[in-house]
């Protein structure tokens, strides 16, 4: 066509797991309601009910003015549950607009990005929207931090922990003494943190390159309302700001999620309920001949060992049961797949079964 630059029109663009209609069969796809979705990691419980509340309550007012730019209301919250201070804090409009906002602030054709990988899909498709060479490290079989990982110069390190898809999970130790080697900033992805046994936020007090993701999609069932945050100390947060749309979460967003925050009652027996059930996932695809490593993340990376991944993907997507297969050599033989409702994971392990069997 000749009107991008160079690099959109080679770049191919992030490609979303499926998401079907909830209202009526489209293009053939199944209705919502008899679909057994555990493709993109979402939370299987919904919401806090004081995010109901809060919806109710939202006036004509918050939607005839603009928004608060910094989203206080939510910075505190997210502050005061994080043992930070508000000025720790900048609201985005889901953590990915806060990766594309940390390439866009930090790289450029001379200042590389570097992450291990596999991981976060999305991390060289933003690579390739800013025109800056992505620095792929292997992970080893066990997803360990790679020890070259200090030593690339890169002007960004991207690690995401828990690590998406193997939900293996990297010390805060081992991350602290990534950050005091690199020269660059540490951003360290914890989408999915409220489902691990520790997190890295105690690394923002001691260290002024690190900049933690935090997303609302998850542990607090809110992907649909597109809310996530990072944590840094002051100077970061402000020098992010300059490439933050002036208005980039919504009044609605802002007081949703900041009822989802203050709710972390409700939010930790959601968690709960996500661990014990992975739990049990893990124990029974186990025994169904799958190698599932423990997860701190909600969702499990399966290994199949008696069959061929892909097509154990393909009959389940035939049977309205989606999860997530990377056609990746080194994840070409497992499955990701979503905790989801102990129905929803009973509908999978008998799907399962089925096919299993017919591979003998
Ligand atoms: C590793 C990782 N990081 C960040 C995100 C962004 O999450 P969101 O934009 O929904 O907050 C996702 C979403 O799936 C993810 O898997």
């Amino acid at each position: 066509m000749g009107y991008f630059r160079r690099n959109i029109e080679n770049a191919k663009g992030y490609e979303p797991g499926f998401q079907p209609s909830f209202a009526e069969a489209t293009e053939g796809r199944p209705k919502e309601t008899n679909v057994v979705k555990l493709n993109t990691n979402e939370n299987p419980y919904p919401p806090s009910p004081q995010v109901l509340k809060a919806l109710a309550e939202i006036q004509p007012e918050q939607l005839r003015r603009y928004p608060d730019p910094m989203g206080s209301t939510f910075r505190e919250a997210a502050a005061k549950v994080n043992g930070v201070q508000p000025d720790n804090i900048m609201c985005c409009n889901g953590g990915d607009e806060l990766l594309r906002m940390a390439l866009q602030a930090f790289c450029d054709k001379n200042r590389p990005v570097a992450y291990p990988v596999p991981t976060y899909s999305l991390y060289p498709v933003l690579a390739k929207l800013q025109n800056c060479k992505p620095i792929e490290i292997p992970f080893d079989n066990e997803f360990n931090l790679p020890a070259k990982l200090a030593g690339t110069g890169a002007a960004l390190t991207i690690v995401c922990n828990p690590n998406a898809p193997s939900a293996t999970f990297i010390s805060v130790e081992e991350l602290a003494s990534l950050a005091d080697e690199l020269s660059g900033v540490l951003l360290i992805d914890e989408a999915y943190v409220d489902f691990a046994e520790n997190n890295c936020v105690s690394l923002v007090k001691d260290f002024d390159n690190v900049i933690i993701l935090r997303s609302m999609s998850k542990g607090y069932s809110l992907a649909g309302l597109r809310f996530g945050y990072a944590i840094a100390q002051p100077d970061l947060i402000a020098g992010l700001m300059k490439v933050k749309d002036s208005y980039n979460v919504d009044s609605i967003a802002i007081a949703l999620a900041t009822a989802a925050i203050k709710d972390q009652q409700y939010f930790k027996e959601t968690i709960e309920k996500v661990e014990a059930e992975r739990s049990k996932l893990t124990e029974q695809l186990g025994k169904l001949d799958f190698d599932v490593p423990d997860s701190q993340a909600n969702f499990v990376l399966a290994k199949c060992k008696n069959a061929k991944a892909d097509e154990v993907y393909e009959k389940l997507t035939q049977r309205n049961i989606y999860i997530r297969y990377f056609n990746y050599p080194e994840l070409k033989d497992k499955l990701r797949i979503a905790i989801g409702t102990p129905e929803q994971n009973d509908k999978l392990l008998s799907a399962l079964k089925e096919i299993l069997s017919e591979f003998g």
